[in-house]
Order: structure tokens, then sequence, then C-alpha cells
């Protein structure tokens, strides 16, 4: 019986491999157009996909990044200034990649942008706090993929969104984690309604990796200046200790970032160029072994490891766990 069923998972899984290895033809006539290319993910699939011959659309927050990158790539590779959270430079970036594509649609649209900041304990943050990381990782991503979607149902292509692990478990405070559930969410709803327009949509779930959002110094800034606006009351009710040791907790998670981006590139990769790609991938060992576990077993027990490790406030109530 148990020898069956290990012969029906290797040929399952044996199916699975052969599948996922085919690629799909004329990689080096499609465009793809790829959100965040300043740094971190973005900014590696860019030169990632030109190195293997795609058209490569990089969109960059500034224009020394695009001018970076242009001098890192091939001449294969544009580059053009898009602000997901201004709808004008969303509608002006449509306009330029429809010229640029023509009547073959745009194949990919990586949707990479990204801002972590500010974040603290939600007790700390103010509603512009929530509204500026969700207008970036949200709205933004859901006006630039609505702008898109006619150009990328045309070349029957991929929509492949960054969320993160923090998208299916949620352990810090501020509009990272509700923005990353929220893509997931809008990801989900989008790839049934695409599946008859023969568009493909792709969930990266990447763990903790060290990026540009995860600089120490300015995380350590982040932390302090939210810290000292705090009204005497909460900082009393938190108490000293706690804000030292949640720095130092931030610091220790920062130490545990993986360096090697290309373990998240690659998955993009795949979602792009794979003739079946995967509706999910998650990205580094933190997200495949710790935290999606984690994020399947009962809320409880979830909380209970999770708090193992957060700090306790000043004035707690005593017999609290
Ligand atoms: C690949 O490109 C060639 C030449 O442009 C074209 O004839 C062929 O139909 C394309 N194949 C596919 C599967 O699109
Ligand atoms: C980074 O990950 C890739 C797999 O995506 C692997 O091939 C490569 O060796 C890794 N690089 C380092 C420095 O660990």
């Amino acid at each position: 019986m148990w020898l069956y069923l290990a012969v029906l998972v290797g040929l399952y899984l044996l199916r699975r491999w052969y599948l996922e290895r085919q690629r799909v033809p004329n990689l080096t006539e499609k465009y793809v157009l790829i959100t965040g290319c300043d740094s971190g993910f973005g900014n590696l699939l860019a030169r990632q996909l030109d190195a293997r011959g795609l058209r490569v659309l990089a969109a960059c927050l500034t224009e020394s990044g695009a001018a970076q990158l242009r001098a890192a790539a091939s001449s294969r590779l544009q580059t053009l200034v898009l602000d997901v959270t201004s709808s004008q430079s969303i509608a002006a970036a449509t306009a330029w990649v429809k010229g640029q594509v023509g009547d073959r649609g745009l194949w990919g649209l990586v949707n990479n942008a990204g801002i972590a900041l500010p974040t603290a304990p939600n007790e700390w943050l103010c509603k512009e706090d929530f509204v500026r990381v969700l207008n970036v990782n949200l709205v933004g991503l859901v006006e630039v993929t609505l702008s898109f979607l006619p150009l990328v149902r045309r070349a029957g292509g991929r929509v492949v969104n960054v969320a993160s692990i923090m998208g299916r478990l949620a352990f810090f405070g501020g509009g990272y984690c509700p923005s990353k559930y929220g893509v997931e969410a809008f990801s989900d709803s989008l790839r049934l309604e695409m599946r008859h327009f023969g568009v493909k949509v792709s969930i990266i779930e990447p763990g903790y990796f060290s990026t540009a959002i995860t600089n120490a110094q300015i995380l350590k800034d982040n932390f302090q200046c939210i810290w000292e606006r705090l009204s005497d009351e909460t900082r009393a009710s938190y108490g000293e200790a706690y804000f030292k040791s949640f720095l130092k907790l931030t610091q220790e998670l920062l130490k545990m970032c993986s360096s090697n981006l290309s373990l998240v590139t690659d998955c993009m990769e795949h979602a792009l160029t794979s003739r079946y790609p995967r509706a999910r991938y998650s990205a580094g060992w933190d997200a495949k072994l710790l935290y999606l576990p984690l994020s399947y077993l009962p809320s409880a027990w979830a909380d209970a490891v999770l708090a193992w490790s957060y700090p306790k406030p000043a004035q707690r109530v005593q017999d609290a766990p």
C-alpha cells in the first residue's frame, strides 16, 4: 500500500517536473514590463531577462535608477519612469508601452514595486502611515494591472504579482502585511477570471531578503522617529525596554535575511517563461520551512510560537500569557 502511494507521488512529481521544464517558444520576441526596477528584485530580474534575450521594459521610480540600469544592460532593454501611485504616470506609461509592443501585445507584466515603511506596532501608527504603504503596494498594483490588462490579454500573456510570505502570515504592524494579503486576494480572483483568456497569473511569496527595504539603518531611523512622536501615555504603557527589544528583534530578523535575490527572480522568470507556470511560488528557506508551515497551523498555535519571540510591554495585564 505504501509502495503504491510512493510510486504515485513519484510519478506525480516526475510529471510536474517534466511539464514545468517546458518553455514557451519565441521568447526573444516577447515584451515584459517590470515595475520597481531601481533596485532589489526588479533590478535583478530586468538584467536577468535581458540576458536571456527577452525585450525588457523596465519601469523605475527615478531617472537616475533608470540610467544606472541602462548602463548595466544590453541596448535591447528600455526604461521608463513610472510612479505607481500616480494615475497620470500610469496612463502615460501605458500609452508608451502600447506604442512599443504594437499588435503583439504585452507578454509579461511583473508588479514588483513595493515599499515596507513606515512600520511599527499598529498602535504607534496613524492612518496616513497605513495609506502610504497601501497606496504603493496594493492600490498602485491594482491600477497598473487594470491599465495594462488589455495589452496582456492580447498577447495571452502573464501577470506576475510580488506578494510576500507576509501575505500568508502577519506578525508585524503597519500597512505592509495588509497590502500583501490584498495582493494575494486580488491575484487569486484575477487568476480565475483570466484563465479563459489564456492569461496566467502567478503570485511570488518571498521570505526575508536583503533589499533596499530591509536596510538596517533606515529601519532603525523609522522606529526611532515613530517612537519619539508617541504620546507620553503610550510610551509609558509600552516602556523603553519594549522599544529597545523591539529594535533588537528586528535587527536579529535582518541578520537572517537571504542575500541571494536569484532565488526570487528565478521564480519570476519561471512564471514568465514556463508553459506551465505555478499559481504560487514561495522563495527562501524561511518562507518554505518556517512561515508557510506556521501559516497552516491553528491560529492559537501560531500565535504561541510567534509571541514567544515578541517583547512584552511594561504595563501588561499580569496573568496574560
Ligand atoms: C515564432 O516566431 C516565428 C517567426 O516570427 C513564427 O513563424 C512562429 O509562428 C512563432 N511561433 C509561435 C509558437 O508563436
Ligand atoms: C543563489 O541561488 C541560485 C538558485 O536560484 C543558485 O544557483 C546560486 O548558486 C545561489 N548563489 C549563492 C551565492 O548561493
